[in-house]
């Protein structure tokens, strides 16, 4: 009982160090700006001791929301010229006007948190605060459902690796490599001069090479943005002639359970959600079906203009327990690949890739590690389709790790050594909220 105590006031301590008054960066040193969905994780750990801290969280990540309902996944703090001229988002008329962000987007968990601060208020100031934010809520989940949903196919698509969440997981980087990589990169990486390039890189300044991506990928991912930027951020422009773009897998399931979240909201407040709106809602939780691959029991990311599926197992593999709207039966398939030691259930799950993949690495960014969000995410699917006991062993192993190992950034799933960023925000975030059901 003490030791909980104790963690949760070191947790505070953490989120109290990186607040900067009305948002919260990640980290101190790679992470100097708000970012999308750390910031919703932060706000579901700050309601529990200060609801309405969490409040602001939620409502500096709004003054970056574009005009056409875009949440971009950065709101950068003032006085990074570097970041600034590195996006140019204001060349997009739709960037805000007073505020500067990146130009493109993350995993939308918005939803989610407005509806956990919510459940931290009375009745009446539950409904001041949904109203407060539901018509910023519609406009983005529209945004979600039709400028990445170009043929309204009910899958929403990303453009960039970074608008994943989850970096450098193998799905990406394998599409990256295939349609993406410029020959110039491809050069570099022959001729082994990335160590050259590393010198340039924010992260490795920071924390050691051998726990981020390679060079070579980040470079990729760099002059990915740079593509965008070319095209100003403006999807049409840049699905023009590009088959790097695909229909993420774990980001649909969030889209998923937030559009079951926002309808719940709207019912709160008493408040209609638009026609067209519900009926992309009802596509998308169609749409999941397809990426069901009957040959290996498992979900996967697609290809926005192949179709293809791209058959690379990640975490986002067990996300379809999330989005909570998938058949027992396909349930109970993922939980079997959760239990399975070789696969996504080592000492510590679980894993960003699975133990006996080809792109497994132990400390290896989004290819090997454990990170407390997705644990948060699958223990909340877990419970939702009614496997307690797996969710109970996974918040149990979770914490364990965060006691052993403090508040990092990622942790090895073979034996929990801490990793990354030192007093990471949604790790210090999310053991407030996983030690509150416990
Ligand atoms: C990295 C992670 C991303 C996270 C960001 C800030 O880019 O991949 O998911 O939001 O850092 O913590």
């Amino acid at each position: 009982m003490n030791e909980q105590l104790n963690l949760l006031e070191q947790a505070k301590s953490v989120l109290e160090t990186n607040d900067q008054g009305s948002f919260t960066i990640p980290a101190d040193g790679p992470y100097p700006h708000q970012w999308l969905w750390d910031s919703c994780f932060i706000a579901i750990g700050q309601r529990h001791y200060d609801v309405s801290r969490a409040q602001t969280e939620i409502l500096h990540l709004l003054t970056g929301q574009w005009h056409n309902g875009m949440m971009p996944n950065i709101v950068m703090s003032p006085g990074y010229k570097r970041d600034h001229n590195i996006w140019r988002s204001w060349t997009n008329p739709n960037a805000p006007d007073y505020v500067d962000t990146t130009g493109i987007t993350q995993p939308p968990m918005l939803a989610e948190a407005v509806l956990r601060i919510g459940q931290k208020l009375s009745l009446p100031e539950r409904r001041t605060w949904y109203k407060t934010v539901f018509s910023a809520l519609v406009q983005y989940h529209e945004w979600l459902h039709t400028d990445r949903d170009p043929h309204q196919e009910g899958l929403a698509l990303l453009l960039h690796p970074w608008e994943s969440g989850l970096d450098n997981t193998p799905p990406w980087m394998s599409e990256l490599k295939t349609h993406q990589m410029p020959v110039w990169i491809r050069v570099i990486d022959k001729l082994g001069l990335d160590w050259l390039i590393n010198l340039f890189r924010r992260d490795t300044h920071f924390l050691p090479a051998s726990q981020r991506m390679s060079t070579v990928d980040a470079l990729s991912l760099f002059s990915t943005q740079r593509r965008l930027r070319r095209k100003q951020y403006d999807t049409a422009k840049i699905l023009d002639h590009s088959l790097f773009a695909i229909e993420d897998l774990n980001f649909n399931c969030i889209l998923i359970r937030a559009d079951e979240i926002l309808l719940d909201i709207a019912k709160t407040i008493r408040q209609e959600v638009p026609e067209d709106l519900l009926n992309q809602m009802k596509k998308t939780v169609l749409a999941l079906e397809s990426l069901w691959d009957p040959y290996s029991n498992q979900y996967y990311s697609r290809n926005f203009t192949t179709h293809k599926l791209i058959k690379e197992p990640s975490v986002a593999t067990l996300m379809p327990l999330y989005a909570g709207c998938i058949t027992k039966e396909r349930a109970g398939l993922l939980v079997k690949h959760l239990e399975n030691h070789h696969i996504f259930g080592p000492a510590y799950p679980v894993p960003t890739v699975p133990i006996n993949s080809v792109w497994f690495k132990e400390l290896g960014y989004w290819q090997g590690p454990t990170w407390v969000n997705m644990n948060w995410l699958i223990i909340d699917g877990l419970k939702r389709n009614g496997f307690k006991d797996h969710a109970q062993a996974l918040t149990e192993s979770t914490l364990e790790m965060v006691a052993k190992g403090g508040f990092r950034e990622y942790f090895s799933p073979i034996d929990g050594t801490p990793a990354g960023a030192h007093n990471f925000s949604w790790t210090a975030a999310l053991t407030i909220d996983l030690l509150q059901k416990n």
